[in-house]
């Protein structure tokens, strides 16, 4: 297997329990389902997050002042940093991180089109991995964005070690960063669990992923999605998990599935407010500002890189 997909997947298949990264749902069809998950009446992220950057980004612009440069930690919903770089005074440069390229190339030149003046540069790379930004490019603070509560799918030794690249890399900045919040269980069972059953597509797509770009033989009518809230851990959890005894076959290797046995796809931290400013502080962050909606559902954080 000469693709990362692949090496983890048969390491993962090799492994017990088995797990994989939640990287992986990502391809074409994977996007396209994560972008219907996000209308979902269920999926209430998107909507809170949006709806608390619509309410303050004003407060957000002001921290920043003007010439910020904005820094992205992926190139995710063009929807969520276009309320930035509309709200903020003259922003002088948009630097986005992501390891699909042509996501990157798509998004930039979207926003060249729509912001005349603004300097876009995408950056190729994980930006898991502790890497040198190009040198400030005017007098503007360095304002890093990770929305989305992507931060969630980190395993906190994880997320604690991201933070402390990032307020290296931000230095004499701010992160802002979007965070879901611990809540009644049945509302986060309810939104990984959803009545139209697009998230078990979502889940289940990996397993057709790996058939055509693997060569894999799952079925994936053979597999169940399951997804629950771990609260000692406050987190969701997604397997797929084997309807029967059955063998799949993937790089010449046979992989025995035993009934009720699991691939964990993905784990999903909930947060709240407290402990994320705590993590903060740890990773060498001094807590600003923190934004939420009414019923508190999700929480925006602005994070003073000192
Ligand atoms: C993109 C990681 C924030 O955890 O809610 C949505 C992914 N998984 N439904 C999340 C996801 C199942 C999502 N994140």
């Amino acid at each position: 297997m000469t693709s990362d997909f692949g090496r983890d997947l048969v390491a993962a298949l090799s492994a017990q329990p088995r797990s994989i990264s939640p990287k992986y749902f990502y391809d074409a069809e994977g996007s396209r389902l994560f972008d219907r998950i996000c209308e979902l009446p269920e999926y209430y992220p998107t909507r809170t997050e949006i709806g608390i950057l619509e309410r303050s980004v004003a407060e957000m612009a002001a921290l920043a002042g003007p010439q910020a440069e904005i820094v992205e930690f992926g190139a995710g919903s063009l929807r969520k940093v276009r309320l930035l770089l509309q709200a903020f005074e003259a922003p002088a440069r948009y630097l986005p991180i992501d390891i699909s390229g042509e996501h990157l190339r798509d998004a930039a030149a979207i926003l060249r089109r729509e912001f005349t003046g603004l300097d876009v540069q995408p950056l190729v790379a994980d930006y898991t991995q502790a890497m040198e930004l190009p040198a400030a490019a005017g007098p503007g603070r360095r304002i890093g964005f990770f929305p989305g509560s992507t931060i969630g799918n980190f395993t906190p030794e994880e997320a604690l070690h991201f933070l402390q690249g990032a307020a290296r890399m931000l230095r004499g900045g701010a992160l802002v960063l979007g965070a879901d919040l611990v809540k009644d269980p049945h509302v986060l069972h309810a939104a990984y669990n959803d009545a139209q059953g697009v998230t078990a597509a979502f889940n289940l797509n990996l397993l057709v992923r790996a058939n055509r770009e693997l060569g894999a033989n799952f079925q994936p009518a053979r597999f169940a999605h399951y997804a629950f809230y771990n609260a000692p851990l406050q987190r969701i959890e997604m397997h797929l998990v084997s309807r029967e005894r059955q063998d799949v076959t993937l790089a010449g290797e046979r992989f025995t599935f035993e009934e009720g046995e699991a691939l964990h796809t993905e784990n999903s931290y909930k947060f709240t407010i407290e402990g994320l400013r705590a993590l903060a502080v740890r990773a060498g962050f001094r807590p600003g500002p923190v934004w939420t909606d009414p019923a508190r559902l999700f929480s925006v954080h602005w994070l003073h890189a000192p």
